[in-house]
């Protein structure tokens, strides 16, 4: 009689049991618990020190001070130093969003880092950050969705607390967009710099909270903004380094088209779906990426620019770190205040977009 045959698997030993701290705890499927509103409870940002100026930009490309201020608003824009990678910006930004309001690291339990300019691609820029802080009770994991990445993330967060699977999240928006930019291409490096903004997500115990989120994608229009080289369809070699391949391309009229067609849309959706309208927002603070987008939804949305919090002109787009940089500077200079109903609204490659309305 022949033996049974054996599965290839069988003599791979039984995994032993997770070390406790990393179970987290789930509720019991028996017992439904109604979903959690969710709240920013503290707030903080980092830019780095060395600004490069429109001036600074007429001396590398084919430029000038008043082409740049017209067409996007931007006058200056930060730039990391040599050594100083998005984990760096990511762990000053949360650092301040903690002390904001007063939370040891340790009582973290989810970490989120929305980039698309990690350290590295193994180990992800959320467990560096993790480490870094000293978070050890946390998981930790990033989301790419370019400038749009960080109200993913806050969404993505926002459910695991609504949904009692954890209670302190720190979300982190942050990019070194100038490891991405071709300095030889005046239709993109003057756009960009780089920065970080964080928050900590928890349950409300009052009105505050967020009322709606809203996401989309369109991977239909994937060419118009994308970094061809570097992943696994393209990897760089010593044949093609010299081609710019690692770096930003884009089609500007067609993302701005695309920008502010999708921006108004899902900013009526997220407010139509929390039952208010753009007359019921005290503050807009919208992706940073060029002023005549903000100047278009703002007219489009019949809500005044001077209710739109703007600070492209000193950061341009640092992409993910877009929104929460804006939202933590009008925080902190009383732009938004308890009660308020702000909507936040970006744009990014991919394409994806995003909009929530917040209650402050
Ligand atoms: N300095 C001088 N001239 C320039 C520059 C520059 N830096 N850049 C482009 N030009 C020239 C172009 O070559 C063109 O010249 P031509 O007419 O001789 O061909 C002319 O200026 C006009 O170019 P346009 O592209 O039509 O300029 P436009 O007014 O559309 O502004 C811009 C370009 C600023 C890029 C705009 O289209 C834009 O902001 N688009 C959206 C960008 C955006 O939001 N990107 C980020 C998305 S977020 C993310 O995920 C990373």
């Amino acid at each position: 009689m022949r033996a049974a045959p054996t599965s290839p698997f069988s003599e791979i030993p039984q995994a032993s049991p997770l070390p406790l701290h990393t179970m987290k705890k789930s509720p019991s499927p028996r017992v439904p618990r109604m979903p959690r509103v969710v709240r920013i409870a503290g707030n903080g940002s980092y830019v780095p020190a060395r600004i490069l100026t429109n001036a600074d930009l007429e001396l590398l490309v084919d430029t000038s001070e008043r082409w740049i201020v017209e067409r996007t608003g931007i006058r200056e824009r930060r730039i990391a130093a040599d050594g100083e990678f998005t984990s760096h910006m990511s762990v000053a930004a949360a650092t301040r969003a903690l002390d904001h309001c007063g939370l040891a690291a340790e009582k973290l339990d989810l970490i989120i880092v929305a980039t698309v300019t990690p350290d590295t691609l193994v180990p992800c820029t959320a467990c560096r950050v993790q480490g870094q802080i000293g978070a050890s009770n946390a998981n930790a994991f990033d989301i790419s969705a370019a400038c749009s990445g960080f109200l993913y993330a806050v969404e993505v967060a926002r459910q695991f607390i609504a949904n009692h699977s954890c209670e302190n999240a720190l979300v982190i928006g942050a990019d070194k967009l100038s490891s991405l930019i071709n300095w030889t291409d005046r239709n993109t490096c003057v756009l960009f710099g780089d920065g970080a903004g964080a928050v900590i997500l928890r349950s409300s115990n009052d009105s505050s909270g967020i009322l709606s989120t809203i996401m989309g994608s369109n991977g239909d229009q994937a060419e118009i903004l994308k970094v061809p080289g570097g992943g696994c369809a393209l990897p760089i070699t010593a044949d093609n380094a010299d081609q710019n391949l690692r770096t930003l391309q884009m089609n500007g009229r067609e993302t701005f088209k695309h920008a502010v067609t999708a921006m108004v849309r899902i900013s009526l959706t997220a407010l139509d779906q929390c039952g208010l309208t753009p007359n019921d927002i005290a503050c807009v603070i919208p992706h940073q990426a060029n002023l005549r987008i903000i100047e278009a939804i703002s007219d489009r949305l019949n809500v005044p620019v001077e209710k739109f919090y703007i600070n492209l002109d000193r950061f341009g787009n640092t992409s993910a770190a877009a929104i929460p940089i804006a939202l933590d500077e009008a925080g902190r200079k009383g732009r938004i205040k308890r009660g308020d109903k702000i909507l936040l609204v970006t744009f990014g490659g991919g394409l994806t977009y995003a909009a929530s309305v917040i209650q402050w």
